[in-house]
């Protein structure tokens, strides 16, 4: 059994699980903290984090129907996010293994959101080629063992969650702006805006979204002089679901074509993948699940889609990336650090 703590953002979390079976996963949700400031306040988490990381272990350990006694190993996030909110896990981490005598696993944010696909329900165990989307990061991973992945795409600007928060913001729906953009989006028409996909310059794997932002800007620009002044507000407004449904289409299309040339290229290869897992906040988005279903389909080829709160951040993934890692003895984890970026994205 294996007790994991993950706090590299707004979120603190805490779970135990058993193998592929997940006993407790306990997340407490700072975005109320946050809202009013339209994002995350670094040093308003970490003061958060300090408030609520023993309260959330305790209630996870609860959950799960046990004790520190019956708990094998500890693992926790140690890179990469907010340096000060990583130091929160990493610091009551260690001192739940020195003071038990626990062995330690660190494990990377990014190798979490991979690993939580071999949960379950339905566990998919590698090779997968993944996709994680979330506020921090977009990402392809081809996942051929349970160490690590290579790190096939990575976004060259905004992460997709990111650009559809800015996107939100812009549009007055507040954070976190992906569900808020969803929501909306259900009475727009998509094909209303025509945003670039951003690709016709980049024959590669890699994502940007910043030319989306800007081309967001713009539109919502042209409805405003449109209108004049004193009605631009109003016209903005009444353009909202046709805007978000048409911004929410062109990410998912972004994600969808390099997911499609990920296969291609693997194909080629002649090591095609076999299945597809979805990860990060925007997996939980319900037309990225709905054209993942339709490639999956016509590819024929396996889809793991993951329940909402195994999408977002939790501690479950933590431990199940853990579970793959090998642990650390106590003094030798004394010395392991917090980090702000991947030691992948570092190199
Ligand atoms: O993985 P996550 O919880 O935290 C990070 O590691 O960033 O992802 C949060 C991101 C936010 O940008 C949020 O807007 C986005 O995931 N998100 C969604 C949906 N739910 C959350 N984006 C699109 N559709 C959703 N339903
Ligand atoms: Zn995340």
């Amino acid at each position: 059994m294996i007790l994991a703590i993950e706090t590299s953002c707004d979120d603190t979390c805490a779970a135990v699980t058993d193998g592929p079976r997940v006993l407790s996963n306990v997340i407490s949700s700072q975005a109320a903290a946050h809202a009013r400031f339209g994002g995350v306040v670094p040093e308003v988490a970490s003061r958060h984090h300090v408030e609520l990381v023993n309260p959330v272990v305790d209630a996870a350990l609860a959950e799960a129907g046990t004790t520190l006694d019956e708990i094998d190993a500890i693992a926790v996030t140690v890179r990469p996010g907010l340096i000060g909110a990583l130091l929160v896990g990493v610091s009551t981490a260690k001192a739940l293994a020195a003071a038990t005598g626990k062995p330690l696993i660190p494990v990377d944010h990014l190798l979490g959101h991979v690993a939580a696909s071999w949960l379950e329900p339905e566990p998919l165990a590698p090779p997968f080629l993944g996709l994680i989307a979330s506020g921090g990061h977009t990402l392809l991973a081809g996942v051929r063992e349970r160490t690590g992945f290579e790190l096939l795409g990575s976004t060259l600007d905004d992460a997709a969650g990111e650009a559809l928060d800015k996107a939100a913001r812009m549009l007055g729906l507040g954070y976190p702006g992906g569900p808020a953009i969803q929501r909306v989006a259900v009475d727009g028409d998509p094909a209303a805006f025509k945003f670039p996909v951003a690709m016709s310059r980049d024959p590669g794997l890699d994502f940007s979204f910043s030319g989306l932002k800007t081309a967001l800007v713009y539109a919502v620009r042209a409805i405003e002089k449109e209108a004049g002044e004193a009605d631009a507000e109003a016209a903005v407004s009444a353009r909202q679901a046709d805007l978000a449904a048409s911004f929410q289409a062109a990410v998912v299309d972004q994600l969808i074509s390099k997911i499609s040339r990920a296969l291609d290229a693997a194909e080629r290869a002649g090591e095609a993948w076999p299945a597809l897992a979805l990860g990060g906040g925007v997996a939980a988005n319900s037309l990225l699940r709905e054209r993942a279903a339709e490639l999956c389909d016509r590819r024929d080829i396996r889809l793991k889609l993951l329940p909402i709160e195994l999408c977002t951040d939790n501690a479950a993934m933590i431990a199940a990336a853990a579970s793959g890692l090998g642990p650390i003895a106590y003094p030798d984890y004394l010395d392991i650090d917090a980090a702000a970026v991947s030691r992948k994205a570092a190199a």
